[in-house]
Protein backbone atom coordinates (compact mmCIF):
# COMPACT_ATOMS: atom_id res chain seq x y z
CA UNK A 1 0.00 0.00 0.00
CA UNK A 2 1.35 3.10 -0.95
CA UNK A 3 1.68 6.05 1.94
CA UNK A 4 -0.31 8.21 0.17
CA UNK A 5 -3.05 5.23 0.18
CA UNK A 6 -2.53 4.54 3.59
CA UNK A 7 -2.99 8.22 4.84
CA UNK A 8 -6.70 8.47 2.60
CA UNK A 9 -8.26 5.54 4.38
CA UNK A 10 -6.85 6.94 7.79
CA UNK A 11 -8.36 10.29 6.98
CA UNK A 12 -11.55 8.35 6.28
CA UNK A 13 -11.29 6.65 8.97
CA UNK A 14 -10.60 9.82 11.29
CA UNK A 15 -13.64 11.47 9.36
CA UNK A 16 -15.96 8.82 10.71
CA UNK A 17 -15.08 8.82 14.05
CA UNK A 18 -15.78 13.15 14.16
CA UNK A 19 -18.80 12.23 12.45
CA UNK A 20 -20.44 9.80 15.44
CA UNK A 21 -19.07 12.01 17.86
CA UNK A 22 -20.98 14.90 16.03
CA UNK A 23 -24.22 12.88 16.25
CA UNK A 24 -23.75 12.24 19.72
CA UNK A 25 -23.18 15.61 20.55
CA UNK A 26 -26.19 16.54 18.72
CA UNK A 27 -28.52 14.90 20.86
CA UNK A 28 -27.06 15.78 24.56
CA UNK A 29 -28.65 18.85 25.33
CA UNK A 30 -25.89 21.81 25.16
CA UNK A 31 -27.42 23.91 27.90
CA UNK A 32 -27.92 21.01 30.91
CA UNK A 33 -25.39 22.53 32.58
CA UNK A 34 -27.09 26.08 33.96
CA UNK A 35 -23.90 28.34 35.20
CA UNK A 36 -23.41 27.68 39.20
CA UNK A 37 -24.25 31.59 40.06
CA UNK A 38 -23.71 30.77 44.24
CA UNK A 39 -20.47 28.93 43.45
CA UNK A 40 -18.75 31.66 44.90
CA UNK A 41 -20.46 31.75 48.38
CA UNK A 42 -22.17 28.20 48.68
CA UNK A 43 -18.97 26.07 47.67
CA UNK A 44 -15.66 25.28 49.16
CA UNK A 45 -12.64 26.10 47.35
CA UNK A 46 -10.04 22.83 47.88
CA UNK A 47 -7.26 23.72 45.33
CA UNK A 48 -5.31 26.46 43.82
CA UNK A 49 -2.73 25.44 41.38
CA UNK A 50 -0.77 26.11 38.73
CA UNK A 51 -2.76 24.38 35.61
CA UNK A 52 -0.39 21.10 34.76
CA UNK A 53 -2.93 21.75 31.54
CA UNK A 54 -1.47 25.48 30.51
CA UNK A 55 1.94 26.83 31.93
CA UNK A 56 0.32 30.45 31.72
CA UNK A 57 -2.80 30.06 33.95
CA UNK A 58 -3.43 29.13 37.47
CA UNK A 59 -6.92 27.64 38.39
CA UNK A 60 -8.91 27.60 41.66
CA UNK A 61 -11.04 24.52 42.13
CA UNK A 62 -14.34 24.93 44.09
CA UNK A 63 -16.94 21.89 45.06
CA UNK A 64 -20.29 22.02 46.22
CA UNK A 65 -21.79 19.63 49.61
CA UNK A 66 -22.36 16.63 47.03
CA UNK A 67 -19.25 16.60 45.92
CA UNK A 68 -17.37 17.43 49.16
CA UNK A 69 -18.46 13.79 50.40
CA UNK A 70 -15.52 12.50 48.50
CA UNK A 71 -15.61 9.58 46.35
CA UNK A 72 -18.04 6.71 48.13
CA UNK A 73 -16.71 2.96 48.36
CA UNK A 74 -17.22 2.49 44.79
CA UNK A 75 -14.56 5.20 43.90
CA UNK A 76 -17.62 7.44 42.58
CA UNK A 77 -18.86 11.08 43.47
CA UNK A 78 -22.65 11.10 44.65
CA UNK A 79 -25.00 12.25 41.75
CA UNK A 80 -25.32 16.10 41.95
CA UNK A 81 -21.79 16.81 42.62
CA UNK A 82 -20.60 19.69 41.06
CA UNK A 83 -17.00 20.84 40.33
CA UNK A 84 -16.22 24.53 39.33
CA UNK A 85 -12.28 25.41 37.96
CA UNK A 86 -12.13 29.55 37.92
CA UNK A 87 -9.26 30.08 35.13
CA UNK A 88 -6.71 32.56 36.03
CA UNK A 89 -4.09 33.93 33.49
CA UNK A 90 -0.71 34.32 35.23
CA UNK A 91 0.80 37.33 35.65
CA UNK A 92 3.87 37.51 33.52
CA UNK A 93 6.85 39.85 32.84
CA UNK A 94 7.24 42.91 30.74
CA UNK A 95 8.90 40.40 28.08
CA UNK A 96 5.62 38.56 28.29
CA UNK A 97 7.26 35.46 30.45
CA UNK A 98 5.38 33.55 33.21
CA UNK A 99 6.55 35.41 36.67
CA UNK A 100 7.41 32.58 39.32
CA UNK A 101 7.39 33.94 42.55
CA UNK A 102 9.73 33.26 45.19
CA UNK A 103 8.04 30.29 46.53
CA UNK A 104 7.92 29.09 43.10
CA UNK A 105 4.11 29.32 41.89
CA UNK A 106 2.59 31.35 39.45
CA UNK A 107 1.11 34.79 40.63
CA UNK A 108 -2.69 34.42 39.86
CA UNK A 109 -3.98 37.68 37.46
CA UNK A 110 -6.88 38.11 35.91
CA UNK A 111 -9.91 35.39 35.93
CA UNK A 112 -10.05 33.96 32.06
CA UNK A 113 -13.10 31.21 32.44
CA UNK A 114 -14.96 29.29 34.42
CA UNK A 115 -15.24 25.53 33.60
CA UNK A 116 -17.30 23.39 35.32
CA UNK A 117 -18.44 19.52 35.69
CA UNK A 118 -21.85 18.23 36.66
CA UNK A 119 -22.89 14.76 37.08
CA UNK A 120 -26.45 13.52 37.40
CA UNK A 121 -27.81 10.01 36.70
CA UNK A 122 -28.21 9.25 33.00
CA UNK A 123 -26.28 12.00 31.99
CA UNK A 124 -23.48 9.69 30.50
CA UNK A 125 -26.15 7.85 28.89
CA UNK A 126 -25.69 8.85 25.41
CA UNK A 127 -21.98 9.05 24.92
CA UNK A 128 -19.78 6.36 23.50
CA UNK A 129 -16.62 5.05 25.45
CA UNK A 130 -14.27 7.85 24.67
CA UNK A 131 -16.28 10.52 25.35
CA UNK A 132 -17.94 9.22 28.74
CA UNK A 133 -16.80 10.53 31.56
CA UNK A 134 -19.92 8.06 33.64
CA UNK A 135 -22.79 10.47 34.61
CA UNK A 136 -20.53 13.58 34.58
CA UNK A 137 -20.71 16.42 31.88
CA UNK A 138 -18.65 19.48 31.00
CA UNK A 139 -19.54 23.31 30.38
CA UNK A 140 -17.59 26.60 30.13
CA UNK A 141 -18.58 30.14 31.06
CA UNK A 142 -17.58 33.94 30.93
CA UNK A 143 -16.62 35.23 34.33
CA UNK A 144 -20.23 37.13 34.21
CA UNK A 145 -21.60 33.61 33.76
CA UNK A 146 -22.25 33.37 30.14
CA UNK A 147 -21.93 30.46 28.10
CA UNK A 148 -19.01 29.96 25.67
CA UNK A 149 -19.24 28.27 22.86
CA UNK A 150 -16.09 25.73 23.25
CA UNK A 151 -15.64 22.14 21.70
CA UNK A 152 -17.40 19.80 25.11
CA UNK A 153 -16.30 16.72 23.25
CA UNK A 154 -12.51 18.18 23.73
CA UNK A 155 -13.24 18.53 27.71
CA UNK A 156 -14.83 14.71 27.33
CA UNK A 157 -12.07 13.37 25.76
CA UNK A 158 -9.17 14.83 27.65
CA UNK A 159 -11.21 13.80 31.12
CA UNK A 160 -12.72 10.35 30.03
CA UNK A 161 -9.26 7.98 30.40
CA UNK A 162 -9.81 9.39 34.20
CA UNK A 163 -11.95 5.63 34.68
CA UNK A 164 -10.11 5.20 38.75
CA UNK A 165 -10.35 8.53 39.77
CA UNK A 166 -13.98 9.42 38.38
CA UNK A 167 -12.70 11.78 35.76
CA UNK A 168 -11.59 14.18 38.42
CA UNK A 169 -7.80 15.06 37.67
CA UNK A 170 -7.83 16.65 41.74
CA UNK A 171 -9.97 13.76 43.21
CA UNK A 172 -7.62 13.18 45.94
CA UNK A 173 -7.47 17.05 47.17
CA UNK A 174 -10.96 16.24 47.97
CA UNK A 175 -11.65 15.35 51.88
CA UNK A 176 -12.04 11.49 52.07
CA UNK A 177 -15.27 10.07 54.01
C1 LIG B 1 -6.12 18.21 27.39
C2 LIG B 1 -6.78 17.85 28.64
C3 LIG B 1 -7.95 18.63 29.18
C4 LIG B 1 -8.97 19.22 28.49
C5 LIG B 1 -9.18 19.31 26.98
C6 LIG B 1 -9.86 19.74 29.49
N1 LIG B 1 -9.41 19.49 30.75
FE1 LIG B 1 -10.33 19.91 32.49
N2 LIG B 1 -8.66 19.40 33.50
C7 LIG B 1 -7.52 18.88 32.95
C8 LIG B 1 -6.47 18.81 33.95
C9 LIG B 1 -5.06 18.28 33.76
C10 LIG B 1 -7.04 19.31 35.13
C11 LIG B 1 -6.33 19.53 36.49
C12 LIG B 1 -6.00 21.01 36.67
C13 LIG B 1 -5.23 21.60 35.51
O1 LIG B 1 -4.06 21.29 35.32
O2 LIG B 1 -5.86 22.36 34.75
C14 LIG B 1 -8.42 19.64 34.82
C15 LIG B 1 -9.34 20.10 35.75
C16 LIG B 1 -10.65 20.41 35.47
C17 LIG B 1 -11.65 20.76 36.46
C18 LIG B 1 -11.47 20.69 37.97
C19 LIG B 1 -11.86 19.27 38.46
C20 LIG B 1 -10.77 18.24 38.18
O3 LIG B 1 -10.92 17.42 37.25
O4 LIG B 1 -9.76 18.25 38.91
C21 LIG B 1 -12.79 21.10 35.78
C22 LIG B 1 -14.10 21.54 36.38
C23 LIG B 1 -12.49 20.95 34.37
N3 LIG B 1 -11.19 20.50 34.22
C24 LIG B 1 -13.40 21.21 33.35
C25 LIG B 1 -13.06 21.17 31.99
C26 LIG B 1 -13.91 21.69 30.94
C27 LIG B 1 -15.27 22.31 31.11
C28 LIG B 1 -13.22 21.48 29.77
C29 LIG B 1 -13.61 21.85 28.36
C30 LIG B 1 -14.06 23.19 28.11
C31 LIG B 1 -11.97 20.82 30.11
N4 LIG B 1 -11.91 20.64 31.47
C32 LIG B 1 -11.03 20.42 29.18
C33 LIG B 1 -7.38 18.46 31.65
C34 LIG B 1 -8.21 18.83 30.61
Amino acid sequence: MTGKRRLMIMAAGATAAIGVATLVAAQVPDERIPFPADYATEFTMYLEIDRIQNPGQVMRIYANDAALLGPGPDGRLADGAILVGEIYGAKTDAAGNVIISELGRRIRGDIAAIAVMEKEDGWGDLFPADLRNGDWDFAMFSPAGERLDRDLNACRACHAPLQETDHVFSIQHLPTP
